[in-house]
């Protein structure tokens, strides 16, 4: 038997398959709007006036006075940071990885408290709205299976992989194995969690990725078996997940140390195969559409275009950027070079788990370039970062991400009456005459207003999470 539902509320989705510079063309506002569900996928979004003929009689939720948004997309989280945001005294992303970052993450050795990670990683995902996510893992397999089997018991997507270190430095030895091992275990998890629910990554909530932390926490050795590994799990659907140009400070920052470790003329290209002195060829590339690079915010002009042909996506994490000092990323030249750009809270390099504040930083840093770079971004751009080109950047885009009938139905209902602010802004603020700009100064005042206090309730697959 079919079960039904049709859920009332205020609409907004970006329609179609549009890349970011569409997006205003396709952002679908449906003020008297019904998103009908059947057995988990939708059937029909558009006016409630106007439901189809199936869905006469079907059971009504109703939301009204409340908006419908697809579910948010985080593209860069870390698990075992889930306590770690608020670490005080480390400085920039080196110092404070040693300092805050790698002591706090040794801490899920113990498995009651990597436990305790688990359920509170997934408690934040659903007060934040976040039904998908690419998760750094723990180099634990017991945190790792932890996390794995708490998200399946909360119903939430998840792309995860157990973070790879096998360079000793520093406060990371706890976290640091042999090479044989971090293949090994990251082949283990591989068979033991991907598609894990339903046998099948083209129905699974559930996925995993190959995570070397970043170039510096491991040797062309590990490079050249993390290739090899690829190469023999790509066709199952595996992801490839790690940071990229994050940190320039001059001679001792993340670029420039990656840069002289492995003498190569582009970050990306330890990640390219070309991990050798010279940027020669040392192995399999990691780069398509299953590989997420976080920030890409100090990219020459090749790594864009080189991330853009292999379909390669950049999680975008202005919160954390500005935790760490890490500079903005260059919104114009980005988006120009085709690249596809998705939102990461980063969390706990960013201090919030809600892709909506990831939004309205996005919006307040790229404002702030300057002279000829700066630009006010538009509220359907901001409503992609988080919602469609996350989908996209999971290569998931058919599944979720908007409201196109035979999607999967994850959304987010939001109620205003959750955040007095909100509410007020909504009400008073004032609008355009023109309908279509009014619509976009609402959904603006939407992206800048959300707190977890708005987000209501939460749907994967037309099921709602608690
Ligand atoms: N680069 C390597 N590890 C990390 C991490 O944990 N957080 C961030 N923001 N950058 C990193
Ligand atoms: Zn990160």
């Amino acid at each position: 038997m079919t079960a039904t539902t049709v859920h009332l509320g205020h609409i907004y989705h970006l329609a179609g398959s549009p890349k970011i510079t569409e997006a205003d063309a396709a952002l679908t506002e449906i003020p008297n709007g019904a998103l009908v569900v059947e057995d988990g996928l939708v059937t029909y979004c558009g006016d409630r006036h106007a439901l189809p003929a199936t869905a006469q009689h079907a059971k009504v939720v109703d939301h009204r006075s409340g908006f419908l948004l697809p579910g948010f997309v985080d593209t860069h989280i870390h698990f075992p940071q889930v306590f770690a945001f608020d670490s005080y005294g480390g400085g920039q992303l080196l110092d404070w990885l040693d300092s805050c970052i790698y002591p706090a993450e040794a801490l899920l050795r113990d498995p009651e408290f990597a436990q305790r990670a688990a359920v509170e990683f997934c408690n934040r995902r659903i007060a934040a709205g976040s039904t998908a996510a690419m998760a750094f893992g723990s180099p634990f397999p017991h945190a790792q299976d932890a996390l794995f089997a708490e998200t399946r018991r909360r119903g939430l997507r998840l792309v995860s992989g157990r973070a790879i270190q096998t360079v000793n430095f520093g406060s990371a030895p706890p976290l640091v194995t042999s090479e044989e091992e971090a293949v090994r275990l990251t082949m283990q998890e591989i068979d033991k969690w991907h598609a894990a629910d339903t046998g099948d990554p083209k129905t699974a909530l559930l996925q995993v990725a190959i995570i070397p932390r970043f170039s510096l926490s491991i040797t062309v050795d590990t490079f050249k078996s993390l290739g090899q590994l690829y190469d023999s799990v790509r066709d199952r659907g595996v992801y490839f997940h790690s940071h990229l140009n994050e940190n320039n400070r001059p001679g001792t920052g993340e670029v420039d140390t990656t840069k002289a470790q492995f003498q190569v003329d582009t970050y990306l290209d330890t990640y390219d195969g070309k991990f050798l002195p010279g940027s020669k060829a040392g192995g399999e590339s990691l780069l398509g559409k299953r590989t997420i690079m976080a920030h890409a915010v100090h990219c020459q002009d090749v790594e864009l275009e080189r991330m853009a042909e292999t379909g390669t996506s950049i999680a975008h994490c202005p919160i954390s950027q500005l935790f760490l000092g890490s500079g903005t990323m260059p919104w114009k030249r980005t988006v120009a070079s085709g690249v596809n750009i998705a939102a990461g809270t980063d969390v706990g390099g960013g201090d919030e788990f809600l892709i909506p504040r990831v939004l309205g930083d996005a919006f307040k840093v790229h404002v702030s370039e300057p002279g000829e770079a700066g630009v006010s971004m538009r509220p359907a751009e901001m409503l992609f970062l988080g919602t469609l080109g996350g989908a996209r950047a999971l290569d998931q885009e058919e599944r979720f991400g908007n409201f196109d009938p035979g999607k999967e139905a994850d959304f987010v209902v939001i109620d205003p009456g959750g955040t007095p602010a909100l509410a007020s802004a909504l009400k008073y603020g004032v609008r355009s005459q023109d309908a279509g700009l009014a619509g976009q100064q609402t959904l603006f005042a939407l992206l800048m207003g959300i707190r977890e206090s708005s987000v209501a309730e939460v749907y994967v697959r037309g099921r709602r999470l608690s």
